[in-house]
């Protein structure tokens, strides 16, 4: 494969989330509506390219004070939340409310382990990273020691690397265009190795969090950590390969996006867009083709199997079953095997939050983000043991996968995919539950589950038994439904499930639109905000999000940008309850070309984790940039500002000045 071609664009691993592609289900047949989506980005430049003027050097005293007439600066009526709101806008620095500070916690590079290299961008290593903080952080997870609010493990999924942001040297501009020249198997290396996960003892001392690198418990996990197979899938044929006869152990986890954190303290990481990673042609007429179609396999993103024969299809046929799982780690153990857990089945997983049900299992919520696809929920065999840990450790093995359907009237059901039930029978090529979780997206197909757009994070609030899907976008949608109630919705919008009886466990329930997003003064956009939201307070493309130790929603954004919404992604704080619901306010931004992840609360609510993602990934629609952003040439060197640093995809602590409970 020598005649590998340099990869052009500079969004090239961005798009695995943006998923440019119509959508791989075939049960719909959607075209785009490409003047629509035209005109509100044209619409979107306008707003953006007025927002950055107003910031920057040539404010008037006019247009200050109109700015902070739109804030909120004390409390909604009926609001949970009481912050003085950020200014929503696009710069190379990142913002809080005011009265908070938010402090870098730990950046791409820093160590993991103590004895780690110090971090050198001009001369990285394999070795080195495998030691230090992965690129790209996304989930977020805060594990307390000791019973307390002040010393804990932070788990850190990182989900993808961004080779022009990361590296010196591999960057021509043509055209106007990033060209990024083919990897190296070195640089291969140094990418697998900065994917996976990261577990790190924090402490808070005088305030302040720091990372403790001598801690006993830090681990990194990456694309080559050993990891066994277990659940209905594991040591299936369609499981076994060349390296791996017994189907049972596979190397690595990769796009590891949103996760979870199980309530016997392991932590949950969700590998989403898998199929970047594989290249190559399947063998004529094999039998997992139709299979890989259904997930988009192989992307062709990266350029690992010309040096890693597992990642080419042509010589690995059926490792791309290996991947799309949710995979299980026990922090508590750095040498503990993790454990990809089949029985939550096989598809672009976003995250996995759990909570208990009224009898005491463990249900975790499951978003599938492509296109048309779809939102799961796995509700354990066994109940959740307080009192043993150890009793607790197997409970994803064992359970009942469950795929949504979302009726016009406001109700739902949650539709089970078991083997030999309804349409999942051996005639339709379900021989048995192992080929089920395979193709759990074929399976729920079958069922009539409800096509989405775009399911992302999913979180139980486990107090009322209400759960909020984040539906990130979908241009492509053509014909709108109750659920989905927007074509072109390049804005996205947020369910609220209530389960019946409040029980996470059950199988039916109803739902509503909680907001549908986007700029609410744009008529055709037909934003639902709350009238008491302000111009800063609206936001468009929700993806993570977090329910507060006092069931409050907390919203992290992944494609707000100049040209899109004039602003920047950030983390929003969203009314569900009351006089005030829907109301949203912006409490902090990240920089230009960042997505806002975690986003993470300590349980005393005094700590808001965040992760900070593809800083600088872009710069040709922010006005002051105004080009492509590569190591070289970056459109901002957030966190650390030096000339001979790059920027560093970072997790932030934001505190409130004095102490106290945030928001
Ligand atoms: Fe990795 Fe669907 O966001
Ligand atoms: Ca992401
Ligand atoms: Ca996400
Ligand atoms: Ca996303």
């Amino acid at each position: 494969m020598d005649d590998f071609q340099p990869v052009r664009g500079i969004f090239r691993n961005s798009q695995l989330e943006r998923a440019d592609g119509p959508g791989l289900n075939p049960t719909r047949n959607q075209t785009m509506g490409e003047i629509i989506a035209a005109r509100f980005s044209r619409r979107g430049f306008m707003r953006g390219a007025m927002a950055v003027t107003a910031i920057s050097a040539t404010v008037s005293p006019m247009a200050l004070m109109s700015a902070d007439a739109a804030q909120v600066k004390g409390r909604v009526e009926g609001s949970a939340f009481d912050f003085p709101e950020v200014t929503a806008g696009v710069d190379a620095d990142h913002h809080v409310a005011e009265g908070y500070d938010a402090d870098v916690l730990i950046r791409w590079g820093d160590k993991v382990l103590a004895d780690a290299p110090e971090f050198n961008p001009a001369n990285q290593s394999e070795a080195a990273q495998e030691k230090q903080f992965g690129y790209n952080n996304d989930y977020v997870g805060f594990i307390p020691l000791d019973g307390a609010h002040d010393h804990g493990l932070l788990v850190v999924n990182h989900e993808y690397t961004n080779e022009e942001l990361m590296f010196p040297g591999i960057v021509t501009v043509e055209a106007g265009e990033v060209v990024v020249a083919p990897a190296t198997e070195e640089r291969v290396n140094i990418e697998m190795a900065a994917h996976g996960g990261t577990i790190i003892e924090i402490r808070r001392e005088n305030g302040k969090w720091r990372t403790v690198p001598e801690g006993g418990m830090n681990r990194r996990i990456t694309a080559k950590t050993p990891m066994q197979l277990t659940g209905p899938a594991a040591g299936h044929a369609r499981m076994q390969t060349n390296a791996d006869p017994s189907g049972r152990e596979v190397l690595g986890t990769i796009n590891n996006c949103a996760g979870g954190v199980t309530p016997w303290g392991t932590y949950v990481m969700a590998e989403e867009n898998f199929h970047g990673y594989f290249l190559g042609e399947l063998p004529q007429g094999h039998a997992e083709a139709a299979n890989y179609e259904r997930l988009g396999v192989p992307g062709g993103n990266y350029d690992w199997g010309r040096f890693h024969g597992r990642f080419d299809l042509a010589q690995e046929p059926n490792e791309p079953n290996r991947f799309g799982w949710v995979v299980e780690v026990d922090p508590m153990d750095p040498t503990a095997v993790p454990k990809k857990r089949t029985a939550l089945g096989r598809f672009k997983h976003e995250g996995a939050e759990s909570a208990l049900s009224k009898d005491g299992r463990v249900v975790f919520y499951l978003g599938d983000d492509e296109r048309f696809d779809y939102v799961y929920k796995f509700v354990t065999a066994g109940t959740y043991n307080p009192d043993d840990r150890a009793a607790n450790m197997d409970l994803l093995d064992e359970g009942t996968l469950y795929v949504a359907r979302f009726d016009d009237g406001g109700g739902m059901e949650w539709l089970p995919l078991v083997q030999g039930e309804g349409p999942l029978t051996a005639e339709n090529g379900f021989e048995s539950q192992a080929d089920v979780v395979i193709e759990a997206r074929r399976a729920a197909d079958l069922l009539g589950a409800t096509p989405m757009d775009r399911p992302e994070d999913v979180e139980p609030n486990p107090e009322n038994g209400h759960v909020y899907v984040m539906l990130t976008n979908n241009t492509k949608r053509e014909e709108a439904n109750a659920a989905n109630p927007r074509t072109e919705n390049a804005f996205g919008h947020i369910i609220e499930i209530i389960e019946e009886g409040g029980d996470l466990a059950a199988t039916r329930g109803t739902w509503e639109i909680l907001v549908k997003c986007g700029d609410p003064s744009i008529a055709e956009v037909g934003a639902t905000f709350s009238t008491a939201t302000t111009e800063n307070g609206w936001f468009g493309m929700p993806d993570n999000c977090a329910v507060d130790a006092d069931g409050r929603l907390w919203v992290s954004t992944d494609g707000n940008s100049p040209s899109e919404t004039g602003r920047t992604d950030g983390l929003w704080a969203l009314d569900t309850e009351g006089e005030a619901r829907g109301t949203s306010r912006l409490f902090y931004r990240v920089p230009v070309g960042a997505e806002m992840c975690g986003p993470c609360m300590t349980p005393d609510m005094a700590t808001f984790f965040v992760a900070v993602q593809h800083p600088a990934d872009g710069g040709d629609d922010w006005e002051e940039f105004g080009r492509p952003s590569y190591y070289e040439d970056l459109s901002t060197r957030w966190p650390d500002f030096r000339d001979n640093m790059p920027t560093r995809p970072s997790v932030v602590a934001i505190t409130k000045q004095g102490g106290g409970r945030i928001g």
